[in-house]
């Protein structure tokens, strides 16, 4: 367990002598292929927090065939978003039930409809976000990158058969499962999954800077780099919080 990591809420009831220790609720924000996965494994491991991961929920709401994945599968096999009313409430019931320790969010909000519904139903639960986790890369290493992720069938760990191949071609190290591609991530559809993110969620980094929420990374680094910058800013904010 890392040493700076955050109390969940039900841990500090249980040390009192501890007086304020905030819940930690994150937002990784950034196009696809950015990293934002890849950090979320490293950051759950670190803090311990709930992770909610909408395109993992989609994903499986598809695959078991529920009315979800019925409404959602044409508009993520063409690059789209899914519309805010089918994802909204989805989302914020994760939120208010299942996340009530801290939340580590990846892919939502992706649209300031959604953005401001999560500002809302946090208002009305007396929780805010700590920060925005935004992570940047260019089109073109997006473009180069995701046409050789691969990802597990069981627990969706990703790896790059260019930068971050596993130790024995499609088999995941970790749990021993399948690699495969993603249906989206041919290189026409995310061209369009690029052109979606500049137009419907690039304008939510804008929105998070006006409330003073957002923190900025380069994903062109090195994940290690990435993860060091995200840990070292976190910290900080927790120091902050503290004084
Ligand atoms: P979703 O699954 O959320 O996809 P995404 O945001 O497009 O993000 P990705 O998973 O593609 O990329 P990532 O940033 O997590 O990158 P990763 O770490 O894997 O959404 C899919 C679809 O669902 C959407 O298109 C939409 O239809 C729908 N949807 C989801 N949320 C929605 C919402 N809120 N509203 C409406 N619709 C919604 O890394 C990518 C690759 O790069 C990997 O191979 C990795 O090994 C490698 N890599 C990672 N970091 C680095 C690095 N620093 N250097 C080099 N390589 C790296």
């Amino acid at each position: 367990m890392s040493g700076s990591r955050f109390l969940r809420r039900s841990e500090v009831h249980a040390n009192s002598p501890l007086p304020t220790v905030s819940e930690l609720n994150l937002i990784l924000l950034g196009p696809p292929g950015a990293g934002k996965g890849t950090q979320a494994e490293r950051l759950q491991e670190d803090f311990d927090l709930d992770y909610i991961a909408t395109g993992d929920i989609l994903r499986k709401a598809v695959a078991d065939g529920t009315e979800l994945g019925q409404k959602a599968k044409e508009y993520m096999d063409n690059g789209d978003l899914v519309p805010d009313e089918v994802i909204i409430g989805v989302i914020l019931e994760e939120v208010a039930t299942q996340a009530q320790d801290g939340f580590l969010l990846d892919g939502f909000p992706r649209s300031v409809g959604q953005a401001e519904a999560l500002e809302e139903a946090l208002a009305r639960l007396d929780r805010h976000l700590t920060t925005v986790l935004c992570i940047e890369a260019p089109d073109d290493e997006i473009i180069r990158r995701l046409s050789g992720r691969r990802q597990c069938v069981k627990a969706g760990h990703v790896y790059n058969i260019h930068t971050d191949p596993p130790k024995r071609d499609g088999v995941c190290d970790q749990d021993g499962s399948r690699l495969v591609q993603r249906d989206d991530d041919r290189e026409e559809t995310v061209r369009k999954r690029l052109a979606v993110y500049h137009r419907q969620t690039s304008p939510l980094v804008r929105f998070y800077e006006e409330r003073d929420l957002l923190r900025r990374f380069d994903g062109t680094r090195s994940p290690t780099e990435v993860h060091d910058h995200i840990r070292a800013t976190i910290a900080t904010l927790r120091l902050e919080d503290e004084l």
